[in-house]
């Protein structure tokens, strides 16, 4: 018994002795002590345990350290003192007490980083207090020679003092620990305040967003002395005269059971917080903070607020800011959510005389959100209309506040942006339109990148078919990215009629989708949902909400509603009506309750071979109509399974056409972005050559293959092996004359080989690389009826490379 228990000894302090020397164990620590920067080293602690002075690792730096002082009971890592280095110091940086100097800091070469700079006095030991406070005790005992306390970075916390002349300073962010530009400073002459800085120049601007009011010009002695924060939790400036004059409310959680700190965040706002010392479970709590609305009180107008520059700042929980770039704006860092915002768009003034600033700017309307300093022109009295009227037309205006019959032009870039429902007020903000690029003029930059593009897809016509076919696909995609913000330049202007089309509230149709419940699709422009009109017929209808168009101008939106909703045609699915309200765009369709054709043709059992003729001769009439027929030329440039809808008759319906590209008759080509899905994409779209409603056709080919063989064009399925792409597949059977091979064991289609034929042939002949070779719809529709007889197609891929 007596030999175990001497053994567990001898096991304890040989798994003791080297982390946690006796001195550490009641929080002194010896001159010639050390820590390092290390994953498992070992901080110094405070006899009770609830400090630690030592390392952390950084979050995000990997093998990075901060040297700090920690609450060590607490699951939340939070650290209230730091040394005021600029950088965090590498793994294996050494902190040592020296015997003459104090603390040294230094990294793993031996480099000093930091240190306390002790001058007088020899060091006897250093302490780490249940206070919080590390201090190095001199041998003459007559107080400390440094004390963390004396040095605060963004914490106060009980029994610390801030003497007249000191400060806290906020991190730059929650993660980065260098310093900030929000200041707590107990002044000279006996205030305290909240203070931001100037950058580079490090001057405190003097509106101060914060002040005690503790100084009394005509008699100093009423003034402040120093800020007190007492073992109790109680935090008071201190009178010359020995008043107090109270921050914290009358009751105080007992500091015997919570930690307190008071701490200046990195968004600025000084917090006291507290936090249970026995459980976890609430983490830190708020007791009180200042000021009290932060993104009102920064209200100088030498710096931005408490956001950046043209970022707008939000009360959230805790009176902390959150700041929030406006709509058109996105952050500088993206890293930094507090800092400045740009626009997305240019605004310039070299465009004056150009054009009409309608052509190129439209409004997103924001309530009471203001950037008070930012003013240029002030007009009053003015309307709505005139301001936003005013602000178009100058061509510095970026954005103007309407307030009581008031108008005030502002400018970039745009500071102490707030967010204030007291004002009453809406921004209207300046906004260039989709599509519509920056100088230079349209044209010019868009055809390099064209050429740029097209030389690409060129090279590689020459490579691999599957290879090509693949890369092909990824193009489509980039493409389809790099251009999408660059829809319709300039599009024509007509002059809106909108007799065949309903105009509905914003609430009419939250009604009727009920708060838009049901989902029925996803498409390129938005989400489609399920809803019913109120009134006698109680009608079911498809609303259609554009969120992709909604920073275009009413006027091009309601061009293409007036397009759309002049075409009339069984086979496309009609316009009932349209919501442009504010910033909502919807579009209300007929309901078409068998869903999409992609379902339809792809699903087990396969439709008949007659239901599929007929839908392929509907879509057929559907895109002559739209290519030929209507008085605005459509080319729906997105033709897929996705896109044909079926109503309760099977018959087809074209959906999603006239949003994106419309052509005048005459004009042959617009200089546009890709559009269109990866598969049914015309290959003129990778070169200069026109693009055209013949796009439509070699998307239709594709389409109708799939329609035939009720087979996607792309399998990705590896059990397809080298009849994985549909158009190859085809015409390998083709060339080989097993047509069979395409239908499987559909009867119908076998039986009828001559329309089988007839379908592969208009097919192979829609998907010809050269788009002068393709038909048009008009031909295709004769072809499939048999009215007009198809000749045998020539091979689609032996286009040569020309660009
Ligand atoms: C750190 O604090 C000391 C003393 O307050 C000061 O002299 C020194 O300039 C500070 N260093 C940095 C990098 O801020
Ligand atoms: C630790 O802090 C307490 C409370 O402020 C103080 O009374 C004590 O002297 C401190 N100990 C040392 C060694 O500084
Ligand atoms: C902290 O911010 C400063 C200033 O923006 C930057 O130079 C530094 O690299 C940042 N440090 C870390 C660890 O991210
Ligand atoms: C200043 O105020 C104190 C009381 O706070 C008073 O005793 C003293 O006489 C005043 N001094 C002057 C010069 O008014």
């Amino acid at each position: 018994m007596a030999i175990s228990f001497s053994y567990f000894l001898i096991i304890l302090l040989i798994f003791f002795f080297p982390l946690h020397n006796l001195a550490q164990n009641n929080g002194r620590v010896s001159t010639s002590s050390s820590v390092s920067a290390t994953y498992e080293s070992t901080p110094w602690l405070s006899p009770s345990g609830d400090f630690a002075f030592g390392f952390q690792k950084a979050e995000e730096n990997k093998d990075q350290f901060l040297l700090c002082i920690w609450y060590e009971n607490i699951e939340e890592k939070t650290i209230v003192w730091h040394a005021n280095m600029s950088d965090l110091v590498p793994q294996g940086s050494i902190l040592y007490l020296d015997p003459q100097r104090g603390l040294i800091l230094n990294d793993p070469q031996g480099n000093a980083l930091w240190r306390t700079d002790i001058v007088f006095g020899n060091v006897d030991y250093g302490f780490m207090n249940d206070t919080g406070n590390f201090v190095v005790m001199g041998s003459d005992s007559s107080g400390p020679l440094w004390e963390s306390f004396g040095n605060p970075t963004d914490t106060l916390l009980p029994n610390q003092i801030l003497e007249r002349g000191s400060f806290l300073v906020s991190q730059k962010s929650e993660a980065n620990f260098t310093q900030g530009r929000f200041y707590l400073r107990m002044l000279d002459n006996g205030n305290l305040v909240l203070v931001t800085q100037s950058v580079p120049s490090n001057m405190d601007y003097d509106d101060e967003y914060y002040n005690s009011q503790t100084f009394d010009s005509t008699n100093a002695t009423n003034s402040g002395d120093k800020l007190v924060f007492e073992e109790n939790g109680v935090m008071s400036v201190l009178k010359r005269n020995n008043q107090r004059q109270i921050l914290t409310p009358r009751s105080i959680p007992s500091a015997s059971q919570n930690y307190h700190r008071v701490t200046l965040n990195f968004e600025g706002v000084l917090t006291h917080y507290y936090h249970s010392r026995i459980s976890d479970s609430s983490g830190w709590n708020v007791l009180w903070s200042q000021p009290n609305n932060i993104c009102i009180e920064i209200d100088g107008d030498k710096g931005t607020g408490a956001c950046g520059y043209n970022n707008v700042c939000n009360l959230g929980t805790n009176n902390r800011p959150v700041c929030n770039c406006p709509q058109g704006y996105s952050l500088v860092d993206p890293n930094d959510a507090y800092g400045d915002c740009k626009p997305d768009f240019s605004i310039s003034c070299d465009e004056v005389g150009r054009g009409s600033p309608e052509d190129f700017y439209s409004f997103i309307t924001i309530r009471d959100t203001d950037w008070p300093k930012s003013d240029f022109q002030l007009i009053s009295p003015s309307t709505e209309q005139d301001c936003q009227n005013a602000c178009l037309n100058d061509c510095f205006c970026a954005v103007a506040i309407y307030r009581s019959n008031s108008c005030w032009k502002k400018k970039l870039p745009l500071s102490n942006g707030r967010i204030d429902t007291n004002l009453n007020s809406k921004a209207f903000m300046k906004i260039r339109k989709d599509g519509v690029p920056g100088l230079p003029i349209p044209g010019s930059h868009q055809k390099n990148s064209w050429r740029i593009w097209a030389i690409f897809a060129s090279s590689l016509l020459g490579s691999s078919v599957l290879v090509n076919v693949l890369l092909i696909g990824v193009f489509c995609w980039g493409f389809f990215h790099i251009y999408k913000k660059k829809v319709n330049v300039l599009r024509p202007t007509s002059h809106v009629t909108d007799s065949f089309c309903h105009s509905f509230t914003y609430k009419e149709l939250v009604e009727a989708t009920d708060e838009f419940k049901e989902e029925l699709g996803r498409g390129a422009y938005g989400i489609v949902y399920k809803g019913v009109m109120s009134g006698g017929s109680r009608s079911v209808v498809a609303i259609k909400k554009l969120d992709r168009v909604a920073h275009e101008a009413e006027k091009d939106f309601m061009t293409e509603v007036n397009v759309i909703s002049q075409t009339h045609h069984k086979n496309l699915v009609r316009l009932i009506g349209y919501c442009n309200e504010g910033p909502h765009r919807l579009l209300v369709y007929e309901y078409m309750s068998n869903g999409t054709l992609a379902s339809f043709i792809f699903s087990d059992p396969r439709p008949t071979w007659s239901q599929r003729t007929n839908i392929a001769m509907g879509i057929a009439r559907g895109l002559a109509y739209l290519h030929e027929e209507c008085s605005t030329q459509i080319i729906h440039c997105d033709i897929k399974p996705q896109n044909i809808l079926l109503d309760d008759y099977h018959v087809a319906r074209i959906s999603d056409f006239g949003l994106s590209k419309l052509l005048k008759i005459n004009q042959s080509r617009t200089d546009t972005n890709i559009r269109g899905t990866r598969g049914y994409v015309a290959p003129e779209w990778f070169r200069t050559s026109p693009v055209t409603v013949k796009v439509d056709v070699y998307s239709f080919g594709v389409l109708l293959l799939e329609i035939i063989t009720c087979r996607k064009c792309l399998e990705n399925d590896e059990s397809y092996g080298t009849e994985a792409i549909l158009t190859y597949w085809v015409l390998d059977c083709f060339q080989e004359g097993k047509l069979e091979t395409l239908v499987q064991s559909d009867i119908e289609g076998l039986n009828d080989k001559k329309q089988l034929e007839t379908f592969v042939m208009v097919g192979i002949w829609c998907i010809q690389e050269d788009p002068s070779t393709r038909p048009t719809m008009r031909k295709v529709c004769q072809m499939l009826e048999g009215s007009v007889g198809v000749t045998t197609p020539p091979c689609p891929y032996n286009f040569s490379n020309t660009i």
